[in-house]
């Protein structure tokens, strides 16, 4: 009996032989359709392979296809557990031609891989056609050799393929497998056709329209192929069972949950079983593929299918959490062929963990409240609107949670109830929205947050995907359509681009649609969890309901990241160097620089700077991995993360981790750093290349900034340093390495030039260097000198003085040095005169007759100075005024 994993193999190496490529599986995730919520057939990913809008090297592909069918269009959230062949998760087997082979060759393929390789008996099998698809009837005649009764035409959507409303499409033929008259049921299109006996298995999409919103067809350039098949439901055929949760694959889930809560697999728990089977299936792909729980959006919807789960692990009687327990039941059996599984395990079973955790308190409350409501109820009357939104408020309990509850015993909720209560108290939120004294502008953000759901933010793990635009808004007012050239805000359902926050600045970038394309100028983030995206249409105007291709500037944004993630390892890095008080009051990260302010009280010395920028390298040379995790904010601090002090944080955060201490450093003795962190990250501290600090200043009080470069910056930095380097070592005929003492020899020596030129220009003024000496003059009795110098300094006149007053024995000296038009004046008096003529008188004298004030000092020497040398002579003629008496 061949194992699921046996018959996926089996599937993917028929096709492979059939010169088919085998791709992966896309994520769940849709990177190229705006409109789906998840993956839910095999085709999603080559979509515009059929339209001829892309090209790959390969016309031929098979693949297993991850699905998801919850939430949105294909909601098989309700009937999970309780029937036979429906799940939220499951796997498509599928063989795509593109523009290569068409009905001819799919037929025989899918006959042979069913009848040869599978070995099902041909007798089991019949078909169905599009009612006027003679062509295919025929092939299956011819390559099957059916007889007519056992080739249906069904007239109706049954047999015509769309992949929604636009889009590729195409008549399909479906194969059934007869189980056999001991199980109820009719072949297609007979009245009994909703019976259990006849099963399709597999659908072939003859792809060779596409749809128009106008209701119009056109023709695909090439004809092409679209093959889907259920692993589950074929699975339970090769193994002879007629419930797919009898595989061998659901079943050892199914076991490792009764193994988990010491129940029996098949005892009156089985419903619960079952559900947690599927239910840890869909959850665990769903979080590898980067989805994480949430109140909107994709988020939500996994939140459900967790919470659901979770409920029926409670009826098993699990008090403590269970779904994480039952990771590595489903990596082993599902890890080879999914390696992103694996991969992803500690996140998946912390973030299980985490939710279940929360929720099992609440959990058990809420379960009184049902309780106590439907016991104030009639038999069978449904639960009223408000009673099923108090549990949803309070006590997180999502509707199809209650629904589900409420099912077993044959109820129903008032679902118009519901929404109603729903609505009123959206109603307040916004009353309370306008009361708070949000700019103006911002009230056409709540308006349009009352009908547009939150962005979901795809940028942690793509830069390129597709987005509806949900809105428009310009100069404050929301609009239906932007025209060319004009500025204005978009938002749409879901982005790549990162709307400012936490330091970071917002993505820029570029969209593009068939007829036009627009800049994309920044990224806010707004009220009610909407993105908002400043635009200015290129070509075409831009439109509410537009479908975008989003791209975000890809080199800013790995320079942004780089630049985050080293704020990161410096934040730590400072923190070691200097101490705990070091914590963040803020950072930038753009894509030229980083910016990190903390608490620190001096500046740092050059060498507590290289310590940082050296430890900081250290780690981006350990090129370890940068890893994400989602915990409560309670969670985050006991394992020591980084967080904004003051900072409202929600109910669940992203953890960043990166660098492996070494022993006993780090946050918790093995982490370098953990923050708490919506930014973007590098995925190996080795991306960020390299980290060079500018320098560290002040920037308040208590707080010091150190900004610094990353990556190309860090080297256009050291690179233009070294040019500088280098023209200096030329202007100084130095080598590199010898620069700081050649310079530190010119310093010697000019200060050693300094003193001998001060020293000749003494000696000049003294009449020195082979000139003779001014001579004094007689005035008011006494020997007076007066000289004006230029080429001497204030500092250089008392020594001069000195000088002349030991030549000329006895008399007064004036000395005014013209220093490029300022003056410094110097009297001296010799001993014998100072009684009866004092120096500052002198000074005086002179520095008032140079248009300048004061002047003092002691009898035999004193000191001025004036803004005008100009007026020397009058400045001596004032002093020989008071020598004059
Ligand atoms: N795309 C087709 C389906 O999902 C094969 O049934």
């Amino acid at each position: 009996m061949p194992s699921l994993n046996e018959i996926r193999s089996t599937f993917l190496s028929y096709f492979e032989k059939n010169g088919h490529e085998v791709v992966d599986s896309s994520p769940l995730v849709p990177r190229n359709d705006p409109t789906l919520m998840f993956a839910n057939s095999g085709m999603v990913q080559f979509k515009n392979l059929f339209t001829g809008v892309e090209a790959r090297d390969y016309t031929r592909a098979t693949t297993s296809q991850k699905c998801v069918r919850a939430g949105g269009k294909h909601n098989d959230l309700d009937n999970v557990g309780y029937t036979a062949r429906h799940h939220t998760f499951f796997e498509m087997l599928g063989n795509f031609s593109f523009g290569d082979y068409f009905k001819e060759a799919a037929i025989p393929y899918a006959w042979e891989l069913l009848t040869r390789d599978f070995d099902i008996p041909a007798d089991k099998l019949l078909v169905t056609v599009y009612h006027t698809d003679d062509e295919a009837a025929a092939i299956w005649k011819k390559v099957a050799g059916l007889p007519e009764e056992r080739i249906i035409r069904i007239p109706t959507s049954d047999n015509f393929w769309q992949m929604g409303d636009t889009g590729p499409c195409g008549p399909c033929t479906e194969i059934f497998f007869d189980h056999g008259d001991h199980i109820w049921g009719g072949p297609p299109g007979s009245a009994e056709e909703d019976g259990d006996r006849f099963i399709e298995i597999w659908n072939l999409v003859f792809m060779q329209y596409e749809q128009f919103e106008d209701g119009t067809k056109r023709d695909l350039a090439a004809q092409s192929i679209d093959t889907g098949m259920g692993l589950e439901r074929i699975g339970a055929l090769l193994q002879g069972k007629h419930d797919n949760y009898d595989t061998d694959l659901m079943r050892a889930l199914i076991e490792a949950s009764a193994h988990a809560t010491s129940t029996e697999p098949d005892g009156p728990g089985n419903v619960h079983h079952r559900v947690i089977a599927d239910h840890l299936r869909s959850t665990s792909f769903l979080i590898a593929d980067g989805v994480m729980p949430s109140n909107d959006g994709r988020g939500y919807v996994l939140r459900r299918i967790m919470r659901r789960a979770m409920r029926h692990a409670h009826l098993l009687g699990a008090r403590d959490p269970l779904m994480h327990r039952l990771v590595p039941a489903l990596v082993t059996q599902m890890g080879a062929a999914y390696p992103e599984l694996g991969r992803a395990q500690a996140l998946i079973q912390e973030t299980l963990k985490l939710e279940e955790t929360r929720f099992i308190h609440t959990l058990e409350r809420g379960l009184r409240l049902l309780d106590d409501e439907l016991k104030k109820l009639a038999e069978g009357a449904p639960l009223p609107g408000d009673a099923a939104f108090r549990l949803y408020d309070t006590f997180g309990f999502p509707l199809d949670l209650t629904q589900d509850a409420l099912r077993e015993m044959g109820r129903s909720v008032d679902v118009a109830g519901f929404d109603a209560a729903m609505a009123e108290q959206r109603a307040k939120a916004r009353a309370s929205w306008a009361g708070s004294g949000e700019a103006k502008e911002s009230r056409v953000w709540f308006d349009i947050a009352e009908t547009v759901e939150p962005t979901d933010f795809l940028g942690y793990d793509t830069e390129i995907a597709e987005g509806q635009v949900m809105a428009l808004v310009v100069d404050g007012r929301a609009v239906d359509e932007i025209a060319e050239a004009q500025e204005g805000w978009m938002v749409v359902n879901q982005t790549p681009f990162y709307g400012e926050a936490g330091g970071q600045v917002g993505d820029t970038g570029t969209y593009l649609k068939p007829e036009g394309a627009g800049l994309i100028l920044d990224t806010q983030k707004m009220p009610g969890g909407l993105y908002a995206h400043k635009v200015q249409p290129e070509k075409a105007p831009l439109a509410v309901g537009d479908a975008l291709e989003l791209r975000v500037d890809h080199n800013r944004r790995r320079a942004i990241r780089a630049n985050h993630s080293a704020t990161h390892l410096l934040h730590e890095a400072l923190r070691e160097t200097l101490g705990d008080h070091v914590a963040q009051k803020g950072s930038l990260n753009a894509p030229d620089r980083l910016r990190f302010d903390f608490s620190h009280g001096k500046a740092l010395s050059p060498e507590e700077l290289a310590t940082v920028e050296g430890e900081v390298n250290a780690f981006i040379r350990q090129n370890s991995p940068v890893e994400t995790r989602i915990m409560t904010p309670d969670d985050a601090r006991a394992i020591g993360a980084q967080a904004l002090f003051g900072e409202k944080y929600g109910d669940e955060v992203r953890v960043v981790s990166m660098g492996e201490a070494p022993t006993g450093k780090g946050i918790d003795g093995r982490t370098w750093s953990i923050e708490l962190c919506g930014g973007t990250h590098v995925r190996q501290t080795g991306d960020i290349g390299l980290c060079v600090i500018l320098g560290d200043s002040a920037s308040s009080a208590g707080v010091r900034r150190v900004e610094a470069l990353t990556g190309q910056a860090a080297l256009d930095h050291l690179v233009a340093q070294q040019n500088v380097l280098a023209e200096v070592g030329e202007a100084l005929r130095a080598r590199p390495e010898e620069i700081v003492s050649r310079v530190r020899t010119l310093m010697d020596e000019r200060r050693a030039l300094e003193g001998e030129v001060a020293n000749l220009r003494r000696e000049l003024a003294l009449g020195g260097g082979g000139q003779a000496g001014p001579e004094p003059k007689t005035v008011g009795g006494k020997a007076f000198l007066a000289q004006v110098l230029s080429g001497v300094s204030g500092k250089d006149l008392p020594p001069l003085i000195d000088a002349h007053k030991a030549r000329i024995g006895s008399g007064a000296v004036l000395l005014i040095a013209d220093m490029e038009g300022k003056a410094a004046v110097a009297a001296g008096v010799t001993d014998d005169l100072t009684a009866e003529l004092s120096a500052v008188d002198l000074v005086k004298a002179a520095v008032a007759a140079l248009g300048g004030k004061g002047g003092g000092g002691r009898a035999d020497l004193a000191q001025g100075g004036a803004r005008d040398a100009q007026q020397a002579d009058a400045a001596i003629k004032a002093a020989e005024a008071v020598l004059e008496g």
